[in-house]
């Protein structure tokens, strides 16, 4: 049985779709919280201003958090307790060694958390199998337009 019920919010992997402005950005987002089990990782990879954050906030906000979502780039990890538990927005970009993460106890805190949003985490997709993994870009000439394929 897959980790992921099929959802209608959650793409099929390969399966892409565009996301028209930032409220279909942030809906698409929170159409992923009932899709991701407890304990779940949700991958995203995109460049600068692909709707990372924005997909993140509306997942988050699904969660039932109502307070801003915002880029942990600095902090490299921010908690948000919702009332479904806590939710983990990862930004690993600026991590040289993947072993900065893991001595953060990252695991126990990915193991205790409702779900976990790691940015720029491809050092970490061997360790977590099955968790999908979501791709975000601009479209040529279309700047109110991003698609999201499903990688894995
Ligand atoms: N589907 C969309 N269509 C049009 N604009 C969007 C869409 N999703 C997000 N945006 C807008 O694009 C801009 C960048 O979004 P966001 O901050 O979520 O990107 P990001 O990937 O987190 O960027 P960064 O890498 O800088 O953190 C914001 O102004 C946001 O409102
Ligand atoms: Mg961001």
């Amino acid at each position: 049985m897959s980790a992921f019920p099929v959802d209608p919010g959650l793409l099929e992997p390969g399966g892409s779709r565009q996301l028209r402005g930032p409220e279909e950005q942030r809906r698409f987002g929170a159409s992923l919280a009932t899709a991701l089990p407890p304990a779940a990782v949700l991958f995203l990879e995109g460049e600068l201003g692909a709707g990372k954050t924005t997909l993140t906030a509306g997942l988050i906000g699904a969660l039932g958090f109502v307070e801003a979502v915002t880029s942990p780039t600095y902090a490299l990890i921010h908690a948000y307790p919702t009332p479904a538990g806590r939710a983990l927005h990862v930004d690993a970009y600026r991590v040289r060694d993947v072993q900065e993460l893991y001595e953060l106890d990252l695991e126990d805190l990915i193991a205790g958390s409702r779900l976990s949003v790691i940015e720029w985490g491809e050092r970490l997709y061997d360790d977590y199998p099955d968790a999908p993994i979501l791709r975000l870009e601009h479209l040529d000439g279309e700047e109110d337009v991003r698609r999201v394929t499903r990688l894995r």
